[in-house]
């Protein structure tokens, strides 16, 4: 089995500096030999241009932030993620602020059109151009992939709507807008908060999620981790914090839950900024990012 590791150096969804390096650092801790020792074949491809803005931003529609920066990367990131995928390697995709969720899920939808969407975040990430309290486009992927943007912004025309509310769920939300409630409630996207894995626990809210997306076990899944999913005692060193996350066991349940599926064929780890946090808070946040990885591809516990 292979597994792409795809470097993508881009933070222009969000206004905080740092995010852009974050791959480097994930990549230094040794992600690529995590996943040879767990049998893989591992490629390591990286997409430096993303780090270079467009000369001009032009008229920004909307009130959204950079959106044309956002836009070119994506299409340019969507192009490498989904040839890497046509070769039938897994992916994962190093990121980055979420924003390249547009291009991870339009990517992952085109060579696996029945593949089912994992979204593990304290955010829904489901603002529209409209909705968006920021004009930070990280928290609007979703949106866009499920074609929900109305009208798109001329950016993101090229956007397909490549995926349909009943393949898509999340764990872990507790920072929601009101635009965002309203699309959830309306489009009935199963979604579970750290409420819900308080009252349920983790095992059976990963249960009813994959349940509802995933009930057979015969879509191929892609699991999209922000990192500040996580609790921000453990992971500091990310941009948009938001206390009472997931414990270190709780989100490593959720990898080693999708390793037992044996569907998946794509990764996203993303959201990790190595500047907004000292030393320590740093290398934790970092080695929870490089768990994430060897666990969702198989490492076991014993
Ligand atoms: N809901 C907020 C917004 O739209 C925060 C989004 C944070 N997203 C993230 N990927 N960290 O601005
Ligand atoms: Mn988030
Ligand atoms: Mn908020
Ligand atoms: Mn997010």
């Amino acid at each position: 089995r292979n597994v792409s590791l795809i470097k993508l150096p881009f933070g222009a969804g969000q206004k905080k500096a740092g995010v852009e390096e974050a791959p480097e650092y994930i990549m230094n801790s040794g992600v690529d030999k995590d996943l040879k020792k767990l049998g893989y074949n591992v490629e390591v491809v990286d997409v430096p241009e993303l780090k270079k803005a467009p000369a001009e931003e032009g008229p920004s529609s909307k009130q959204l932030y950079r959106p044309l920066y956002v836009s070119t990367a994506c299409q340019r990131a969507k192009n490498v993620i989904a040839g890497e995928l046509s070769k039938g390697s897994a992916v994962v995709n190093i990121g980055g602020d979420h924003s390249l969720g547009i291009a991870t899920v339009s990517a992952v939808q085109e060579v696996h059109p029945t593949s089912c969407l994992l979204w593990i975040d304290a955010h829904a990430d489901i603002n529209t151009p409209d909705s968006s309290p920021s004009g930070n486009l990280h928290g609007c992927p979703v949106s866009l992939v499920l074609g929900y943007a109305k009208p798109v912004p001329p950016e993101f025309e090229w956007v397909k709507t490549c995926i349909d509310s009943g393949r898509v769920a999340y764990i872990g939300l507790r920072d929601v807008d009101p635009g965002e409630r309203m699309l959830l409630r309306q489009h009935n996207i199963p979604f579970f908060t750290m409420h819900h894995v308080d009252k349920y626990g983790i095992g059976r809210v990963v249960e009813m999620a994959m349940a509802a997306i995933n009930p057979d076990n015969l879509r191929p899944t892609h699991l999209s981790v922000d990192v500040d999913s996580v609790d921000p005692s453990i992971v500091p060193a990310t941009g948009t914090r938001v206390k009472g996350g997931l414990t270190f066991r709780e989100i490593m349940y959720i990898c080693e839950a999708v390793a037992e599926t044996r569907t998946l064929v794509a990764l996203d780890v993303v959201e990790v900024n190595p500047l907004l946090s000292d030393k320590e808070g740093c290398e934790s946040t970092i080695s929870v990012a490089r768990s994430v990885i060897r666990t969702s591809f198989g490492l076991q516990l014993v």
